[in-house]
């Protein structure tokens, strides 16, 4: 075969995808990791894979690293047929959980691992170790072994050996799942400087939503094998297009409502005695008759029980988080039970008869009892 890696045609182009997945699926031993995929992951891009244990987070990634050999479907680096070329040609840089660092190495033979086995010369290897352990902040501890390092040093180490290679694509695997969560938030912020910097396309895996929120250029949300929704991060949390990404990402208040009809601009619904008319971002909506409506926690709000429009609701506690109060709420109209933030001043005890007030944008409406999953 002659599709492995040509280095003439390695440049950059920004006309065309960094990375292209045409239908690439993977099954094993009959049981369906991940659907046949369609993605395109542009140069430069900040791409998170977001989506609960068991969605095919690890199975995608490892079919675009090459560790995995795909059942079906074609996979494109810059312009370049990768599908057959093995993991160590495809100049792809991983990150995993576990850091996977070797143990007996000191840092920079750790970081200069992938130099040597592509016979870097010496000289070379040693400016570019000492370059990639500048960048991670590690420049002075060259000569630590791993077990002489925290977790958030360790995981350093390996950015440096993922980065010193100078990838294509970086690749991470739930790099920060092991640190607390300042160190995590610390390293978020580093990655994505460095990222930023090099301007490099990097492939994040995460099933932590307000990371993947504050990191991404785009967010796929994946759920049993299949991408559910891409887009920015605004795109995934202010219009999500299943209810799925609804309640996988954000807080979402799911009401049981029935769609009686819609025009150009408006959906008219009842829900219970109420009856309303909204306007919604969808194009495509469900058929008339029951339906799920959901709004976020900051769309809603909290009135006086028996306000015109309102849903009726009793508090059924309250609790208290510092600078505001969640108020849970049973709603008889609800699929769930409906959560409001209040200053914590503000907090209604329990057994308060209230209304809850739909906004008249935003909401958006899904086929009953969609998907949560
Ligand atoms: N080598 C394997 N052999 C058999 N089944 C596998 C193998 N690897 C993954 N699977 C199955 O494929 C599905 C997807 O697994 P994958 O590791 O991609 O999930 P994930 O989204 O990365 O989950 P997590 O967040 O727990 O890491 C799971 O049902 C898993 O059990
Ligand atoms: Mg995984």
């Amino acid at each position: 075969m002659s599709n492995e890696i040509s280095p003439s045609v390695l440049q950059n182009n920004t006309q065309h995808p960094a990375v292209q997945i045409d239908g690439v699926g993977k099954s094993f031993s009959g049981t369906v990791a991940l659907e046949p995929v369609w993605l395109k992951i542009r140069q430069g891009e900040f791409l998170t894979l977001l989506g609960p244990s068991g969605c095919g987070k690890t199975t995608l990634l490892n079919l675009i690293a090459g560790f995995l050999e795909a059942d079906c479907g074609e996979l494109f680096i810059n312009r370049d047929l990768v599908t057959q070329v093995p993991p160590h040609r495809r100049e792809i840089g991983i990150v995993f959980q576990n850091y996977a660092l070797f143990p007996h190495m000191n840092v920079a033979q750790n970081v200069g691992y992938g130099l040597r086995t592509r016979h870097v010369s010496k000289a070379e290897t040693a400016e570019r170790v000492r370059e990639a352990l500048e960048l991670v902040k590690l420049g002075d501890f060259a000569d630590r072994k791993p077990n002489q390092l925290s977790g958030g040093q360790q995981q350093r180490v390996a950015l440096a050996r993922a980065l010193v290679i100078r990838p294509k694509v970086l690749l991470l695997d739930e790099p920060f799942s092991a640190l607390d969560r300042n160190l995590r938030t610390a390293m978020q912020v580093e990655l994505k400087e460095i990222q930023t910097r090099l301007g490099l396309t990097t492939v994040f895996v995460t099933h932590d939503q307000s990371e993947a929120l504050s990191m991404s250029d785009r967010i796929a949300v994946m759920s049993r094998g299949q991408i559910r929704q891409i887009g920015s991060p605004t795109d995934i949390y202010d219009r999500p297009q299943n209810q799925f990404v609804s309640t996988f990402v954000g807080d979402a208040n799911l009401f049981s409502v029935t769609l009686l009809d819609r025009d150009e601009t408006f959906v008219r619904l009842t829900v219970g005695e109420t009856q309303l008319q909204l306007e919604t971002y969808q194009d495509d909506l469900p058929e008339p008759g029951p339906v799920t409506l959901f709004a976020r926690p900051e769309q809603c709000k909290l009135t006086q029980a028996g306000q015109a429009g309102s849903i009726p609701a009793t508090v059924a506690l309250t609790v208290y988080q510092g600078s505001y109060a969640e108020v849970h709420l049973d709603c008889a109209a609800a699929d769930n039970r409906v959560m409001q933030r209040v200053p914590a001043s503000e907090a209604p005890s329990a057994g308060t008869k209230v209304g809850i007030a739909l906004p008249s944008r935003g909401p958006a409406i899904y086929k009953l009892n969609g998907e949560v999953e």
